[in-house]
């Protein structure tokens, strides 16, 4: 059986964060979980400088696309097909509808679609299937600043965090017509499950562990 790559997407205060830590505890010695920006060395590094740097939160959509997709490149070479030829599952915290979501629609209002769907043709291997953590922008961002009041913020704030929940809304609207996208006759349609997480932490991780590993058995 060819081992699977899974791709966990979702908004501020989806949830996706406390998810992703369960499938840490649960899928340890069966998959790989990596995330992105990241994943390898060279993509970390790079995952610094796109979220880390003072700077990076001025730069123009079209830097921080083609970062995005240097990191992804970067983490498909070193990180996912070498565990995929291995025959070991990959679950990635974040992948190209994060820049089809943030970068293209929410920071370029629809504009670089082209540039996208140019680098996407590039990647070696897109996932089998993507599970998105469908969360209501302003629940979604009260949840955020309730989390980064808190102690438990542990330094993962990013300049996208400081948005306003406008640009949350349209994070959203850009995952929807990501998913939705068919371009062409030709063209798959975006494989993928969307998971209603306005739902309370205990709901929401139920379903999710069942789409998990119904796909990692089939
Ligand atoms: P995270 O800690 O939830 O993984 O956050 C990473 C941030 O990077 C998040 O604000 C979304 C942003 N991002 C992009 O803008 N484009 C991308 O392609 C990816 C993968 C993430």
């Amino acid at each position: 059986m060819k081992a699977k790559f899974i791709a966990i997407e979702g908004g501020e205060g989806s949830g996706k964060s406390s998810l992703v830590k369960l499938l840490k505890e649960v899928l340890a010695d069966t998959a790989v979980i990596t995330r992105e920006p990241g994943g390898s060395p060279y993509g970390e590094a790079i995952r610094d400088m796109a979220l880390k740097n003072p700077l990076a939160k001025d730069a123009p959509p079209a830097t921080t696309l083609s970062l995005m997709f240097a990191s992804r490149f970067d983490h498909i070479a070193n990180t996912v097909k070498p565990a995929l030829t291995a025959g070991k599952p990959v679950i990635t915290d974040r992948f190209d509808g994060s820049s089809f979501a943030y970068n293209i629609w929410a920071q370029a209002n629809g504009g670089l679609e082209k540039l996208f769907w140019n680098l996407r043709s590039h990647l070696d291997l897109v996932p089998d299937l993507y599970i998105y953590l469908d969360v209501d922008p302003k629940e979604g961002t009260r949840r955020a600043q309730a989390r980064n009041a808190a102690s438990d913020a542990n330094g993962k704030y990013d300049h996208f965090d400081d948005r306003h929940v406008e640009f949350h809304g349209r994070v959203r609207e850009g995952y929807l017509k990501f998913f939705a996208k068919r371009k062409w006759i030709f063209f798959p349609k975006i494989p993928h499950v969307i998971i209603d997480a306005n739902r309370s932490l205990e709901e929401v991780k139920q379903e999710f562990m069942a789409v998990v590993q119904k796909e990692l058995t089939v």
